[in-house]
């Protein structure tokens, strides 16, 4: 059973299949996609989506569907999961978001991630919380900030499954239980 969580202005509930259309869309628009690895190849979206399902029958936990209630169906897709390869920092569980552009500016990814973290800290109790991305994706840098994650440049790593080229040098952003003992 997947745990729905609701925030002021969100509903992040369990993926849908009816949610396809809407995520091929926003995987589609190029303004989204510009930090990400690629979608375009064929079953690339299938096989994501297939993830998804599987890391929450496999750890209990994962990412949501957001949802902005009686306004949107579908905004974009916030959520939780085990880094899934390894580097320095694994194993590690991630904070990811990506939300269709017509949500981007509204605080929307922001609001979503912090009930994100609180499920991962007083639900899962997890010890630690990571978010990636490359250097220059300021947006998703400054919601790393918002939350309060703290970034040592020391941690910045290449990540091992993309090939060299801009999207091959990461951040580590990190942020630490609050309710864990010092
Ligand atoms: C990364 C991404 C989710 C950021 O979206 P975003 O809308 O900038 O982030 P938030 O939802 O937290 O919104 C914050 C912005 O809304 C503004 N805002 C407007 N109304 C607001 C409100 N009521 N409450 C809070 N913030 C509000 C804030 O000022 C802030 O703008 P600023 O960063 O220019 O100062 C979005 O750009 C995206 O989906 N990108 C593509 C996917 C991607 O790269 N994901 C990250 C992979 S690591």
């Amino acid at each position: 059973m997947i745990p729905t969580l609701t925030t002021p202005r969100l509903l992040l509930r369990a993926w849908r299949d009816d949610d396809l259309a809407a995520f091929e869309a926003m995987a589609a628009d190029p303004a989204v996609m510009e930090f990400l690895p690629s979608l375009r190849e064929p079953g690339a979206l299938e096989a994501w989506v297939s993830r998804l399902k599987s890391h929450w029958r496999e750890h209990g936990f994962g990412r949501w569907t957001v949802e902005l209630p009686g306004k949107a169906g579908f905004a974009g897709i916030v959520g939780l999961a085990w880094v899934p390869y390894e580097a320095h920092f694994t194993p590690a569980v991630e904070i990811a978001w990506r939300l269709a552009r017509p949500y981007w500016g509204c605080g929307y990814a922001s609001e979503a991630a912090r009930a994100a973290l609180d499920y991962g800290f007083l639900g899962l109790g997890l010890a630690e919380i990571v978010a990636v991305t490359v250097p220059a994706n300021s947006r998703s840098r400054r919601i790393m900030q918002r939350l309060g994650m703290t970034h040592d440049p020391a941690d910045d790593y290449d990540h091992p499954n993309l090939p060299d080229g801009p999207l091959k040098r990461h951040v580590l952003y990190r942020l630490r239980n609050p309710m864990a003992a010092t």
